[in-house]
């Protein structure tokens, strides 16, 4: 017990160090780089392309018309309640925060009087207890350096709350509850069924919906444009697919397909590669084997998969996709897709993935042999 406190101390040491190096290494040159003009900058200073193109003010945020509406209003009258930011990834909420923060503080004040915490580790219930009170207990005045007025108030954020144990939520509700003079607090997460409700209901609550596959090509097209990539119009909409609405997942491919091909050249099929999609003919064929094979044929085919490095997540997706579609009766489907859940649970909590894989298999064979 206690070497896992002290470890897990050393964790959070490094992991401040981290955020904070991260804070202003990735919004600060970002800034200065769009105005000098991203294409003619040197490669020396390559940062990931989702902190280049990451919306710099709460308009450019796309897409999610009446969270940044409502937050708009907020921002003029320099009052901001709780705010919980909740839905799938990659769809702008750390930005928009982000985004939001740094309008009402600009770049200098920005250090202060934000802390940004977005790694698990960040938030035992002791962290909560130390770091977000004392944080919060510092009064802050009522004008920036320039003379501007800003919001007498800090703002946490707390990136991913979602996996904050429910005690370290409970310390956070009270250090909420008392220090609503001088703090604002955005909490951010993908499924707010996690979050206690004492704290969902100190919050408002804004939806950031999926986006839709039009604003996504935009987004990528503009920073094809930008970074001067040779692109083809089903390289891009490959790139909407695999990444299903995740638009950080959909830029990230895109610069590793960027960076393979030598002449910036993204096309379907490094992109299809990248996302680590398993061909569709290797999914027929299991299928196949399934149907008709006998079980050491399986045996073989399922080890040769995972042999080649296909995640047997990324598997369970391709085969949930085909036996759904796939002619079965409802009873198989059912029967099969339970099986499914069981086996993405384990895999989740690392189960092997060859031995569920063929648990799985097997279970599909088996469905299948009964109904004949
Ligand atoms: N609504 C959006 N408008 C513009 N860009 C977006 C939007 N959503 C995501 N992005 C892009 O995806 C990247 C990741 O977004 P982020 O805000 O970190 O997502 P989240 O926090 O919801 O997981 C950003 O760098 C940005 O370029
Ligand atoms: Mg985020």
């Amino acid at each position: 017990m206690g070497k896992a406190a002290e470890s897990s101390k050393g964790l959070v040491g490094v992991m401040q160090a981290f955020l904070k190096g991260a804070t202003f290494q990735t919004t600060r040159p970002q800034k200065d780089k769009t105005a000098a003009g991203p294409s003619t900058e040197k490669k020396a200073k390559a940062i990931p392309w989702v902190e280049k193109y990451r919306p710099k003010c709460v308009d450019e945020v796309a897409f999610q018309e009446e969270v940044v509406a409502v937050l708009k209003k907020s921002l003029e009258g320099a009052d901001l309640p709780n705010l919980l930011f909740y839905g799938p990834p990659g769809t702008g909420k750390t930005s928009t925060i982000l985004a939001a923060a740094r309008e009402l503080y600009g770049p200098v004040l920005y250090r202060q009087r934000v802390l940004e915490l977005n790694a698990s580790d960040e938030r035992g219930i002791q962290v909560i207890r130390e770091k977000v009170k004392n944080f919060a207990q510092l009064t802050v005045a009522g004008t920036r350096t320039d003379g501007k007025l800003c919001p007498p108030f800090k703002i946490i954020i707390l990136d991913e709350a979602d996996s904050m144990t429910a005690p370290a939520q409970a310390a956070l509700r009270r250090t909420m509850e008392k220090e609503s003079r001088t703090t604002r607090f955005c909490l951010i997460c993908n499924y707010i069924s996690r979050i206690i409700e004492p704290l969902t209901s100190r919050c408002s609550k804004f939806r950031f919906k999926p986006l839709a596959n039009q604003i996504q090509e935009e987004r990528l097209l503009e920073i094809c444009d930008k970074e001067n990539l040779k692109y083809t119009k089903e390289s891009i909409a490959a790139l909407v697919r695999v990444s299903d609405g995740d638009l950080r997942k959909a830029i990230t491919f895109l610069q590793s397909a960027a960076r393979l091909n030598v002449d910036k050249e993204v096309t379907e099929c490094t992109v299809i590669e990248i996302a680590g999609v398993v061909p569709p003919k290797m999914i027929d064929n299991l299928l196949q084997i399934c149907f008709k094979g006998t079980f050491e044929k399986l045996e073989v085919t399922v080890r040769n998969m995972v042999d080649e490095g296909y995640a047997a997540t990324q598997i369970l997706i391709q085969l949930h996709e085909a036996i759904i579609e796939g002619d079965l009766t409802d009873k198989q489907k059912s029967a099969i897709t339970e099986k499914m859940a069981v086996v993405g649970k384990c895999l989740s909590d690392g189960a092997d993935e060859y031995l569920q894989m063929l648990s799985l298999c097997s279970v599909i064979m088996q469905q299948v042999a009964q109904n004949n």
